[in-house]
């Protein structure tokens, strides 16, 4: 087992590795990425990383990629690092030139990557479900592409770990409430699962997707519509999804409690379905 990076081709120590200081992922923000684990030695849901981190390319206009050797790079550096449990950051960014607003014509894209073993969330945590705070949704408009512009997602996470909870969840001017800041959110309400549609406001979760998908085999019955933060405090179960995250059972929004302030039994079916899902 070894923790590695991956430049532009080349496999090497995390600490070994470097990119020139005028990437424009670096200077821009003009990057996208994803991120992927595996379970038992395999990767979960890797064609849907893909399929996403094509649609975020093409959104930014960049040129576009062989699938075949971006899915050849990533299963090298995951072959290299021989890690189980991994979880596998990958950035393109548009590439190297001097500072300048705009698109350089040919600055050659950069691909990088880390591979690390995942960092699991407390066992205390996944539980008896987490505690979040709401947050205005301060981001841009095309947050359903997967851009490294996450400093409105940093600085939100920061002011729940400042209040003592796990995450926060944006909520648009209006109340509406969109998603967290590394994960998508779901309320259960009479037994019914609802989360924020597929619009440029949220980044479509490939966990999310994978849940929707659970809840249409269980019989579980699941909507994709809007709602706003009363109808998140008054729910019977929340959760949050994610690629690290899983189905994390959410029981105190702001000062409100969430149903009981206990872990729900959709919440509880849906996050033990998935696991069973990746590690199958
Ligand atoms: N984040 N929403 C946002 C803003 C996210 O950044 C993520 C993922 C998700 C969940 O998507 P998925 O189910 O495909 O992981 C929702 C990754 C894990 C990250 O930033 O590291």
């Amino acid at each position: 087992m070894r923790e590695l990076a991956y430049v532009n081709g080349e496999i090497m120590e995390i600490q070994k590795a470097m990119v020139p200081i005028e990437d424009r992922g670096y200077q821009f923000g003009d990057a996208v990425y994803e991120f992927i684990v595996s379970y038992n030695g395999r990767m979960f849901c890797l064609e849907e990383h893909l399929d996403r981190l094509q649609r975020s390319m093409a959104g930014l206009e960049f040129p576009s990629m062989e699938r075949e050797s971006v899915r050849g790079a990533i299963l090298k550096l995951f072959a290299a690092a021989a890690i189980p449990r991994a979880g596998l950051y990958l950035q393109i960014s548009r590439g190297v030139a001097p500072r300048n607003h705009q698109v350089p014509e040919a600055a050659g894209q950069q691909v990088i990557m880390t591979i690390r073993a995942v960092t699991e969330k407390p066992t205390e945590l996944r539980e008896n479900g987490a505690a979040v705070i709401t947050t205005e949704d301060l981001r841009w408009g095309r947050c359903d592409w997967k851009t490294v512009q996450l400093l409105p997602n940093v600085l939100a996470k920061q002011k729940a770990v400042a209040a003592g909870v796990f995450d926060a969840i944006f909520v648009s001017a209006e109340g509406v409430v969109r998603e967290a800041t590394s994960s998508n959110v779901a309320i259960v309400k009479d037994g019914v699962v609802v989360t924020h549609p597929l619009t440029t406001h949220i980044l479509p979760g490939i966990t999310r997707m994978v849940v929707l998908g659970l809840c249409r085999e269980l019989g579980i019955p699941a909507e994709e519509r809007f709602f706003k933060t009363g109808e998140l405090y008054g729910a019977d179960e929340a959760f949050l999804t994610g690629t690290v995250t899983e189905v994390l059972p959410i029981v105190k929004v702001d000062d409100t409690a969430i149903g009981t302030a206990e872990v729900g039994p959709v919440t509880r079916r849906l996050a033990a379905e998935l696991r069973e899902r990746a590690r199958a």
